[in-house]
């Protein structure tokens, strides 16, 4: 997979990108980094990316010209994947998102700066927006690795375990249950017996009831569309019972 980067700040994410898991998966060639200088188009003497808003009021707004030059020079027109804007005004981007993007080959993420982008540039280049929280950022530098962290680390090789991404929190719409490692005792702090009972079957189980006490604990709204068995249901059913008793 490809992520093209259209970005003023270029060197903001390349010591992420050139660290750990991702930077193992771009040597073995799984996914390809490409960032992009968008000062790199801007025409004029000075390479002005921004410029004042029509109809005043502060802040700058980055220009429309160098960043249409920038994304068509690299993904083409019309553009042969999809342009995404990071931006707060966007759908929110979730683990669903995450598996929805890394079914394509190729994204142009456009991390935009100032107070905002001409409004030309989303009417008519960018194909979506997204946004990693209600929350407003200096820009969409962070925006964008988190993205490519989230959707490179879902591509096929890239984490020594592959079915490490069917147990994440949130991948099947439940938290997930606490782990532990070694030492048995820390400060007298023990592990749950179970986890060293050598019994799976019973490990898996503690560890269901786990993620669902959890997920009913602090965001039991996941529970309206998570895939629940019956015997989930039952053991929601005995929480919500000891709750009102
Ligand atoms: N740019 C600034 N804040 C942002 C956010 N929360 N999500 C995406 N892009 C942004």
């Amino acid at each position: 997979m490809r992520f093209d980067v259209f970005t003023l700040f270029p060197e903001a994410l390349e010591p992420y990108l050139q660290s750990s898991i991702l930077k193992r998966a771009s040597e073995r060639d799984l996914v390809q980094f490409w960032m992009h200088n968008i000062r790199d188009w801007a025409t004029d003497k000075h390479h002005i990316t921004d410029d004042e808003p029509y109809g005043g009021g502060g802040g700058m707004i980055m220009k429309v010209e160098p960043i249409f030059a920038a994304v068509e020079d690299v993904v083409g027109v019309p553009p042969m994947c999809p342009v995404i804007l990071l931006t707060p005004q966007g759908r929110l981007f979730t683990q669903e998102v995450a598996r929805e993007l890394v079914q394509q080959p190729r994204l142009a993420l456009i991390a935009g700066r100032y107070e905002g982008l001409d409004e030309r540039i989303r009417q008519h280049l960018v194909s979506d927006e997204i946004s990693i929280g209600d929350y407003v950022l200096t820009g969409g530098e962070l925006p964008a690795l988190v993205l490519i962290d989230a959707i490179t680390r879902l591509l096929p090789g890239v984490l020594g375990d592959p079915d490490a991404p069917l147990k994440d929190s949130h991948a099947k719409g439940l938290l997930e249950h606490p782990h532990y490692t070694r030492p048995a005792d820390f400060r007298g702090w023990g592990v749950p017996d179970v986890l060293r009972s050598g019994n799976h079957a019973l490990v898996d189980r503690w560890r269901r009831e786990q993620s669902l006490r959890r997920t009913w604990e602090r965001r039991a709204e996941l529970l309206d569309t998570a895939e629940l068995s019956e015997e989930d249901r039952i053991f929601l059913e005995e929480l919500n019972v000891k709750r009102k008793t």
